[in-house]
């Protein structure tokens, strides 16, 4: 079996071979800029760690785990221009570097490049294999729509937000592990587990990843803090502010959401006070250990020798604290 870092290793040299066919450098420039400036590559690695599970080899998963990676880094172009953001990876996006039409075909092209190596997955396993990635797409898209949607509404209930963050974040964790699942020629019931444990992962994921956005630091999170409250995006911590203030604290908060010119830096730190005030980060954080839990039992589920499940299960507890 494979260690973590042979995985991010073969990963990492992989995408470092990764040929965009030029001219124009202008449509291909922009994708290898995002690709290079890293990340933790959780995506492809997931799908190498499920493969791994099944089989000693796990070449045949390459070609699809390097499309998802690239599939994600397209979404990452579209999302940096839609949520308005300067930082990614801590360096300018690519929106910033170039501009709004140049992330918008890049990101295009990403996504096409990405259907180019999945394509290239072995024949037993590409129509599965396309046909989950396919799926997951289109749900993606329905999440971000959800995301934007919910800027500009108050009354998004957490059922809501958790079916959002389900579609655009969860999903790909879930399937990256069952195309891992299918390369391996897993049992059908474990590459359904396999996919549940991503889709629990992946919802504990995001909720991380709102958390970072209030609480974590610019250097090591790679992005600017305080952009979700900026742009009041409905994350866990603002839909249980809205539930959970008192009348004096409504106003506060109704005030700032509604304000059309602010200074960023006080709407950050009134918004961030509120939080502090209701202990709504370590509401969010008994919310991520219920989801990890989970997670958990999923994976103690399958079919596979106990010992082979300890990478998967040290990942999945250092992504629950990560700070980047
Ligand atoms: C960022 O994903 C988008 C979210 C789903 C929160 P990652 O946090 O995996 O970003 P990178 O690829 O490591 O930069
Ligand atoms: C990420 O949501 C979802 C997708 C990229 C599809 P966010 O908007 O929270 O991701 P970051 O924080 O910009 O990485
Ligand atoms: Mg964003
Ligand atoms: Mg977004
Ligand atoms: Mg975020």
């Amino acid at each position: 079996m494979l260690s973590f870092n042979e995985i991010l290793q073969k990963i990492e040299q992989e995408i470092a071979q990764l040929q965009f066919t030029y001219p124009p450098k202008s449509l291909y420039e922009p994708i290898e800029y995002i690709l290079s400036l890293g990340g933790k590559r959780i995506r492809p690695a997931l799908v190498l760690m499920a493969c791994n599970l099944y089989k000693e080899e796990v070449d045949a998963a390459i070609k699809p785990a390097l499309g998802l990676e690239v599939f994600h880094n397209f979404t990452l172009l579209h999302d940096d221009l839609m949520d308005e953001a300067d930082k990614r990876r801590n360096k300018p996006t690519v929106h910033k570097v170039w501009n709004a039409n140049t992330a918008i075909l890049s990101g295009d092209a990403m996504l096409i490049a990405a259907y180019q190596l999945i394509e290239e997955t072995a024949p037993e396993s590409l129509k599965e294999i396309l046909h989950l990635f396919t799926a997951t797409a289109l749900e993606i898209c329905g999440g971000q729509q959800y995301d934007m949607e919910f800027e500009s509404r108050t009354d998004v209930s957490e059922a809501e937000y958790i079916e959002m963050i389900r579609l655009k974040t969860a999903v790909l964790l879930a399937c990256a592990l069952k195309m891992g699942a299918i390369v391996g020629n897993a049992p059908k019931e474990d590459a359904e587990a396999l996919y549940q444990f991503g889709i629990h992962i992946g919802l504990a994921f995001q909720l991380q990843d709102d958390l970072l956005d209030v609480y974590g630091d610019t250097a090591t999170f790679g992005k600017n803090i305080g952009g979700d409250i900026l742009c009041n995006k409905k994350t866990f911590l603002l839909i249980n502010a809205l539930r959970l203030v008192s009348e004096q604290q409504r106003a506060i908060l109704n005030d700032w959401i509604h304000k059309k010119e602010f200074d960023p830096a006080e709407k950050i730190a009134a918004v961030t006070a509120i939080y502090n005030q209701l202990h709504l980060k370590e509401l969010s954080e008994e919310k991520i250990h219920t989801y990890y839990i989970s997670a958990m039992e999923y994976l103690n589920s399958l079919q596979v020798a106990p010992e082979k499940l300890t990478i998967l299960k040290e990942v999945s507890a250092r992504l629950m604290n990560r700070q980047s």
